[in-house]
């Protein structure tokens, strides 16, 4: 009854699989390898796109500062949720790797972004205060950090409103399978056809070891050698790249990483309706693989004795995560200690 996270997932089976395949004889390092130059093919068909270029890196952290300084100068800002990763849970690596570039924190409800507080900042901000740090990118995350999914019209009509106002976009995508398993929308809608520049793609919670993808879409391929000098500096240009196309290529053949990602959406579905059947509220309503919940401290006294590993949430809920691994076993084990609880 491991709840605590979708990073406590074994790695699926065709990763290690395209690992061992990966490990035959000399290959070209720094990602002039074969793998990493198919993988370029396989994104090119994923996303629709003609226009982008990409790089890899083993964590999501990595992935949204080297992606985030690219675009936002030291004296600049990014906007963002309060509750976004990266102001929360990533130690100010988006300030270290933007050189002092500053986040500008914006409300809404289930870690979204509001449109009309957005609208009203940027339509007051004064680009000759010299005092005040004008805001170079907007940052959303998709799933949210409440595990809401932006629809591809939400993030269009921020993007087109950051866009107004040369603000580039970028989405934090450490769960984007799954906010597309729940929209149904493709790749290429959620993100640059909804206006993204750059996008942050995670494999590692829906089934990879490690493998974070920086994508640079559209005009914003021509920040593609920065990206590459800004890893390099940060030690993040893994010499052995293919080993981390392997990874992607994987998740990636034949729509394994949206299959994965339903399956962990179902399952946090179940999980939500044991909940709910027992007497306990949502925070919020479960778009994706990540279930907010109240407990009361029986509930949660019980469910810890039993077994279950889950976290105490900001704000006083409890999250429950699932991933490609959960099964229907450990759903009637939560449900039946829930019930246990119920009756003593
Ligand atoms: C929204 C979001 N972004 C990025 C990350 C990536 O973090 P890490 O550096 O642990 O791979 C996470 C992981 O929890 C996340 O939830």
């Amino acid at each position: 009854m491991n709840f605590s996270s979708d990073t406590s997932a074994p790695a699926h089976p065709a990763v290690l699989e395209a690992l061992l395949k990966a490990n035959t004889g000399a290959a070209s390092s720094y990602g002039a390898d074969k793998v990493t130059q198919r993988l370029r093919a396989r994104l090119a068909e994923v996303f629709e796109a003609d226009e982008f270029d990409f790089w890899l890196v083993a964590s999501g952290t990595a992935a949204n500062a080297l992606a985030l300084a690219c675009f936002c100068p030291p004296t600049s800002s990014i906007i963002c949720h309060r509750e976004a990763h990266i102001q929360m849970d990533e130690r100010g690596a988006p300030e270290f790797f933007t050189g002092g570039g500053k986040l500008h924190l914006m409300d809404g409800e289930g870690a979204k972004i509001d449109f009309d507080p957005l609208k009203d900042y940027l339509d007051d901000f004064d680009p000759r205060n010299v005092h005040a740090t004008p805001p170079a990118v907007l940052s959303l995350t998709n799933l949210t950090e409440c595990g809401r999914a932006y629809t591809p019209a939400e993030i269009a009509r921020l993007a087109q409103r950051a866009k107004y106002a040369s603000l580039a976009v970028h989405l934090d995508g450490a769960r984007l399978g799954n906010a597309l398993a729940h929209t149904g929308a493709t790749p290429a809608e959620m993100t640059w056809k909804a206006g993204v520049d750059v996008l942050t793609l995670g494999l590692t919670k829906t089934g990879a070891i490690g493998c974070e993808i920086i994508l640079l879409f559209g005009a914003a391929k021509s920040k593609g050698r920065e990206l590459q000098a800004r890893a390099k500096r940060a030690g993040h240009m893994p010499a052995k790249m293919r080993f981390l196309a392997a990874q992607a290529e994987a998740m990636l053949e034949g729509g394994l990483w949206l299959q994965l990602a339903a399956h962990a959406n179902a399952m946090a579905q179940k999980v939500a309706a044991a909940f709910v059947e027992d007497g306990h509220d949502l925070a919020w309503p479960v778009e994706g693989n990540e279930i907010f919940v109240t407990l009361d401290e029986q509930a949660f006294n019980d469910l810890q004795e039993d077994g279950a590993q889950f976290y105490e949430w900001p704000g006083g809920s409890h999250r429950f995560v699932c991933s490609w691994a959960t099964t229907q076993k450990d759903i009637d084990d939560l449900a039946a200690s829930l019930g246990r609880s119920m009756r003593r």
